[in-house]
This record gives structure tokens, C-alpha cells and sequence, in this order.
């Protein structure tokens, strides 16, 4: 005789598979929020920070040559070779610092892949990592994340210049790390050569690592230098600078990037990066490698973006808001308050529903949620998406 033995569930079984979240309060980011709310009124779109126009047909036939040719399979732990050779070709011409592709340079997914790394790598439980607000958000769950602890100073608008005083304060015997983005995202602000020495000699006394996020180091306006980390000596000695090909070549979506660093912080960093990924896409990397050869393609960048910027600038002259003219990258910070008194995100929300228009509120960058009256509009955008944009923004 078989005996069936029925088990019964209950409550006294269950046992919940999440007890505690690693990071409680990470949400649903507010780039998700906007651009859906944006997709559901079919809004004209400048929140999310990428282009709507098409990569180079040339870089696209690269990837495509790659794969036919049979680089379809893992490309090494570190990148492909080629491809860190010219990275290190770029970084010597522009800055006149050489890491040496072997041990001082890695392909990362994304500059995002690179950050988490760096943080994941260097960061231990109690230590300090000063975090410069309003900051792109993927910086503070990884400090999280690995037991760290953001400390924070906050710019204010409209200029978003930093005070060194105030920033030395927030150094203690904790301060690990600190984390730089220039040009900047959201304020379009870039660091001078004279905020960067005065980084360099606070930094000089200590063991700090400065992670410094320059993403979009090819974006950069009205003739100005792009100060990277790696061209003082004493930063770069204790630096990674992590970069992005989907910001310099308008492909996002490819998740390509890298970051650099003396040998002995790179060692470090391999170590997570070869457990976390391995390695990166094959095809694309081949491709980049051979497009890179070509300076004109990143040099140019300044040009087209500085043109997009100024038509947006001259189209909204005549509208209510108040700006200054992004520096870097392809963000433009517009103050609304001669408009409104609300919430920035109430009148980003307003926007999108009653005239058709998505930006991202800067709220969600600052300490606090502080509100400075300023919504983000890219400008990454075709000509005509630009014209409708600026339409639109002149009738409020
Ligand atoms: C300041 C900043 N850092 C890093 C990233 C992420 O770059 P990637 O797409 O290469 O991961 C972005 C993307 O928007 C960014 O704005």
C-alpha cells in the first residue's frame, strides 16, 4: 500500500527570503519615473541622458567587420590589447601621462562597471567616501553597497563652484576615497585647472584614493581645457579615471568604457572586475580600437555639441527662464523660478502632462532632495526634436 503524505502549508512555513534590503533606500530611480511618464504622454523627451540620432554608419560597420571576421568569443580579462594601446595613445597626446596598456588600463561595461569596481575594490566597512552633490546617482549605492559611508558636500546653484575649505573639512581619518565628476552631471559646470591643484595639494598629505568619474571628457565648450585627473602628477598617482564610449560615440546602449590607474591600484581592481564580468563585448571593442585611430572622431565632439547647445540657448533667449550656459557635457540646468514656486519635480511632472515636455528635476541629485528651482534638459537631440523643445519652453 502506498501512503500519500500530504504536506499542508502554513503560515508557521513561511519564511521570508528578504529580511532586510542591502539598500533600502534605492527606488525606482527617478530617469525610470520621467522617461515613462514621458513615453506615456508622448512627450518630447530631453530627460534621459543620451542621443536620439544614430552612431557613425563607419563605427557601426566596424562591429559588424569584427564579427564576420570571428571575434565572437571572450576578448582577454583586461580588454583587448589593441584597443588599450590606443587608449593609452589618446590619454599620452592629450594629457601627457602614459599608462601602460599591460598593466594600467581596463575595459570596464560602462563607465558605470568601472565606478562600481573602483568602489567595490578599495571601499571596507566604516570607511568615508566624499561625495560632491548634486551627483549622478550610480555612485552612492556602490559606497553602500560595500559598507561605506558617503559624506557629502554640497555645491549651490547657480554656479556650482566648489569651496575647498569646505570640502578639506569633510576630510578625516576615515576619508578613503573621494569621487569627482568633470565636466559635470547635472550642472554642466567643469573643474578648473585651479580647482584641480587645489585638490592635488589637499590631497598630497594623505592616502585618499580620487575616483574621478570623466565621462564626458570630449564634451566641453568655448574653447576650455578638459582638466583630467591624469594631467597632475600627484592626482594621477593615486587616480582612476573612468571614461565612457557610449557618451563620445553616441552608443549608449553598448556599455563600453574604461578606466585607468597606476599598476598597483589596477591590480586591485582586476581582481573584482574579473569576477564580476570577466570581460567586455569582443566585436565592439575590435571595432573601437580601429576608430580611435582616427583622433577626428573624438576631437570633433565639442564642436557638434556646442553648436546643439547654442541653438537650444538661443531659442529659449526669449523665454522666462534663467540659465548660465553649460560648460560640458550635454546637459543644460534651466532655473525656473520667474515661472513657479512649485516642487521641482511637481512642475517636471506638470510639464510632461500638460505641455509635453520631460526634464529631469534636480532635486533628486542634491542632499536632502534640497529643491533649487532647476529642471536638467538634454540636448543630445536631433535639430528637429530641438526645435519642438525650444517652441514649447518659450510658451510658458
Ligand atoms: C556622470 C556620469 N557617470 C557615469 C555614467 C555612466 O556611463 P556609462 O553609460 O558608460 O556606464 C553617466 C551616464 O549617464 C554619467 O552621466
Amino acid at each position: 500500500m502506498i501512503i500519500l503524505k500530504i504536506h499542508t502549508f502554513t503560515t508557521m512555513d513561511y519564511r521570508p527570503l528578504i529580511n532586510a534590503s542591502k539598500l533600502p533606500d534605492v527606488k525606482t530611480t527617478i530617469f525610470t519615473t520621467v522617461g515613462n511618464l514621458a513615453r506615456g504622454h508622448n512627450a518630447i523627451d530631453l530627460s534621459q541622458g543620451f542621443p536620439n540620432f544614430e552612431a557613425d554608419d563607419k563605427l557601426k560597420s566596424l562591429v559588424t567587420d569584427a564579427l564576420n571576421n570571428g571575434h565572437n568569443q571572450y576578448a582577454p580579462m583586461p580588454g583587448y590589447f589593441g584597443l588599450r594601446e590606443v587608449i593609452s595613445e589618446k590619454i599620452e597626446t592629450l594629457h601627457n601621462r602614459t599608462y601602460d596598456p599591460e598593466n594600467e588600463i581596463t575595459v570596464t561595461v560602462g563607465a558605470t562597471e568601472a565606478i562600481f569596481t573602483a568602489i567595490t575594490a578599495f571601499i571596507n566597512k566604516g570607511d568615508e567616501v566624499i561625495v560632491i552633490k548634486p551627483a549622478y546617482d550610480c555612485y552612492e549605492p556602490a559606497i553602500i553597497l560595500n559598507g561605506g559611508i558617503p559624506v557629502y558636500v554640497q555645491l549651490d546653484a547657480p554656479d556650482y563652484k566648489i569651496d575647498w575649505t569646505v570640502f578639506q573639512q569633510k576630510i578625516t581619518d576615515k576619508t578613503k576615497m573621494v569621487i569627482l565628476n568633470t565636466p559635470h552631471n547635472p550642472s554642466g559646470t567643469i573643474f578648473s585647472k585651479l580647482d584641480m591643484e587645489q585638490l592635488e595639494k589637499i590631497l598630497k598629505p594623505t592616502n585618499i584614493i580620487l575616483l574621478s568619474d570623466e565621462v564626458y571628457e570630449h564634451i566641453i565648450f568655448d574653447g576650455q581645457v578638459h582638466e583630467s585627473a591624469s594631467r597632475f602628477p600627484d592626482l594621477a598617482n593615486r587616480s582612476f579615471v573612468c571614461a565612457s564610449f557610449g557618451k563620445t560615440f553616441h552608443v549608449t546602449g553598448w556599455k563600453v568604457g574604461y578606466c585607468v590607474a597606476p599598476a598597483e591600484l589596477m591590480k586591485e581592481f582586476r581582481k573584482v572586475h574579473q569576477f564580476a564580468v570577466f570581460c567586455v563585448d569582443h566585436p565592439v571593442q575590435r571595432a573601437l580600437a580601429e576608430y580611435l585611430k582616427n583622433p577626428s572622431h573624438y576631437l570633433d565632439l565639442n564642436n557638434f555639441y556646442q553648436k546643439k547647445r547654442n541653438f537650444f540657448l538661443e531659442g529659449i533667449k526669449l523665454s522666462k527662464f534663467k540659465f548660465k550656459p553649460s560648460q560640458g557635457t550635454y546637459f543644460q540646468l534651466l532655473d525656473y523660478s520667474p515661472i513657479s514656486n512649485e516642487e521641482d519635480e511637481v512642475i517636471g511632472e506638470r510639464l510632461i502632462i500638460e505641455n509635453g515636455i520631460a526634464s529631469i528635476p534636480i532635486s533628486s541629485f542634491n542632499v536632502d532632495n534640497r529643491n533649487d528651482h532647476m529642471l536638467r534638459f538634454c540636448f543630445a537631440k536631433k535639430q528637429e526634436t530641438l526645435e519642438k523643445a525650444v517652441e514649447i519652453l518659450c510658451k510658458l
